[in-house]
C-alpha cells in the first residue's frame, strides 16, 4: 500500500448511488424519509451500513446506545483515529441528505482510499451517531453527547418516547448488542460534512460552508392548565381555555425572538390537546418550544423573557403553566487550526467557499467540546431541510466528499503533535 495523495478524488456517481439505495430504507411517497432513531427503517439502515462497511474491509463495534463506530486501520495503530460521520436517523417528514451524506461521504472517503491502495499514517473511523434528530427521544445529538460525558449513559438509555418506549427497549427491540461502553472510542479529531440546511450558500453561489462553530440552542417542554367544560354552554368571560394561552405564548416567542435579531431564532415546534374534542373546551396542552442564537448572554436574555411572558399570559388568563428546560447547547467554537486546513482545501481544489456558523445542531458541536472538530457545509436547494423536499445536486455532494477525502488524510498524515492539537 501506498501514502495517500492529494490528487486522490471520490467517486461522486458511487456515492450518489448509496445516497438513493438507502433512501429507500423509510421512503416516504412524497420522496422523502421518514427514519426515526431505532425504528424498524433506522435498523434496517444501520445493518446496511455495518455490511457496506465490512465489505469495505472496515471493523464494526457498536457501543451502549447504538452509535456504530467503523474502524479502517493506519500504519501506526497506537494514534488515536481521525473520524468522521454523521447520522443515518431522520425527522418524520425528513429527506435524503441530512446526516445521510456525511455518513456515506466517510464511507466513499473509505472507498476511495481502498481502490488507489492507499494507506494513511492515523486510522480513520466513520461514526454513525444514534439519535442526531431529537424527534423520538431529546434531546437531540444525544448519543455524541453521552460519548464527551454531558449526560451518562444510564440516563440516555431511561429516556422515552411518546409512547413511553425506553431507548434502552428500543435497542432490545432492534437487536443491537453493544460490543463496547460508550465513551470507550478513541477519537483523536472530528470533521463532519453535512448539508447547509439553510439559504446562504445557494444564495451566494458558494460550494463550500467553512463552518466555524455552531449556535447554542435552549430546548423547552411546558404545559398550560385551564379548565374543560362545555363548548356550547361557557360563557366566554367564563372560560379557562389552555389553548388560546399557548396562541399568546406562541406570538410571544415570535416577538422576542424578533427583538432579539437578525440572529436569534424561536419555534413553537409540537402543541398538544390532552384530550381534544370538538365540543370541550381545552384544558390542557402540551408544548416544546426550541430557541436558538450565536450568543451564550442573548440565550439567557430570552430565557428570562420567556419566563416573564408566560407568567403575564397566564396570570391574565387564570391558567396554569410549566416550563422545564429540558436541553442546553452552548455556542461552541471548531477548532481553528481545522477550519483553515478545510478553507485551504477548498481553495486548492478550485471550491468558491465561504465560512459560517451551523444554525443546526451536530454531533460534531458535542465532540468539538473535548477533541480538534470542524465541519464542511454544502448547499441544499432553496435552503430547505427538514422537509421531504430536501435536495443537493450530485456534483455539490462530491465536492464536499473530496475535500471531506482531502481533509481526513491531511490530518491522518500530519505529524503526531499537529494531528493531536
Ligand atoms: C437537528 O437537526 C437540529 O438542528 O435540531
Ligand atoms: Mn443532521
Ligand atoms: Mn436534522
Amino acid at each position: 500500500m501506498g501514502t495517500a495523495r492529494h490528487n486522490l478524488r471520490v467517486d461522486g456517481a458511487r456515492l450518489w448511488s448509496t445516497l438513493m439505495e438507502t433512501a429507500a430504507f423509510g421512503a416516504t411517497p412524497a420522496g422523502g424519509i421518514n427514519r426515526l432513531t431505532l425504528s424498524p427503517a433506522d435498523g434496517q439502515v444501520r445493518n446496511w451500513f455495518r455490511d457496506a462497511c465490512e465489505a469495505a474491509g472496515l471493523t464494526v463495534g457498536t457501543d451502549e446506545l447504538g452509535t456504530q463506530f467503523a474502524l479502517r486501520p493506519g500504519r501506526d495503530s497506537t494514534r488515536p483515529p481521525v473520524a468522521t460521520g454523521s447520522h443515518l436517523d431522520t425527522q418524520p417528514t425528513g429527506g435524503r441528505f441530512d446526516g445521510i451524506l456525511g455518513t456515506l461521504a466517510g464511507l466513499e472517503v473509505v472507498r476511495t482510499l481502498n481502490d488507489a491502495g492507499l494507506e494513511t499514517e492515523a486510522p480513520i473511523l466513520i461514526v454513525n451517531w444514534t439519535n442526531e434528530e431529537g424527534s423520538r427521544y431529546a434531546p437531540a445529538t444525544m448519543a455524541s453527547a453521552a460519548h464527551v460525558g454531558t449526560f451518562t449513559t444510564a440516563d440516555i438509555l431511561a429516556r422515552t418516547d411518546a409512547e413511553g418506549v425506553s431507548v434502552a427497549d428500543a435497542l432490545r427491540t432492534l437487536d443491537i448488542v453493544a460490543t463496547e461502553p460508550t465513551g470507550s472510542r478513541a477519537i483523536g479529531a472530528f470533521v463532519e460534512l453535512h448539508i447547509e440546511q439553510g439559504p446562504i450558500l445557494e444564495a451566494e453561489d458558494k460550494t463550500i460552508g467553512v463552518v466555524e462553530g455552531g449556535q447554542g440552542i435552549l430546548w423547552f417542554d411546558g404545559t398550560i392548565t385551564g379548565f374543560e367544560s362545555h363548548a356550547g354552554t361557557t360563557p366566554m368571560p367564563r372560560r379557562r381555555d389552555a389553548l388560546l394561552g399557548l396562541a399568546e405564548i406562541a406570538l410571544a416567542v415570535e416577538r422576542i425572538a424578533h427583538a432579539h435579531g437578525p440572529s436569534a431564532v424561536g419555534t413553537l415546534g409540537e402543541a398538544v390537546i390532552g384530550a381534544p374534542s370538538r365540543n370541550v373546551i381545552p384544558g390542557r396542552v402540551r408544548f416544546t418550544l426550541d430557541i436558538r442564537d450565536p450568543r451564550a448572554a442573548t440565550l439567557d436574555a430570552i430565557d428570562a423573557e420567556l419566563r416573564t411572558a408566560l407568567a403575564e399570559i397566564a396570570g391574565r388568563r387564570n391558567l396554569g403553566f410549566t416550563l422545564d428546560l429540558v436541553w442546553r447547547q452552548e455556542p461552541v467554537p471548531f477548532d481553528p487550526g481545522i477550519v483553515a486546513l478545510i478553507e485551504r482545501g477548498a481553495e486548492s481544489l478550485g471550491l468558491p467557499h465561504r465560512r459560517m456558523v451551523s444554525g443546526a445542531s451536530h454531533d460534531a458541536c458535542n465532540l468539538a467540546l473535548k477533541v480538534p472538530t470542524a465541519m464542511i457545509f454544502v448547499p441544499c436547494k432553496d435552503g430547505i431541510s427538514h422537509n421531504e423536499a430536501e435536495s443537493a445536486t450530485q456534483s455539490d455532494c462530491t465536492a464536499g466528499a473530496d475535500l471531506l477525502l482531502q481533509t481526513l488524510v491531511t490530518l491522518a498524515n500530519a505529524p503526531v503533535a499537529a494531528a493531536r492539537g
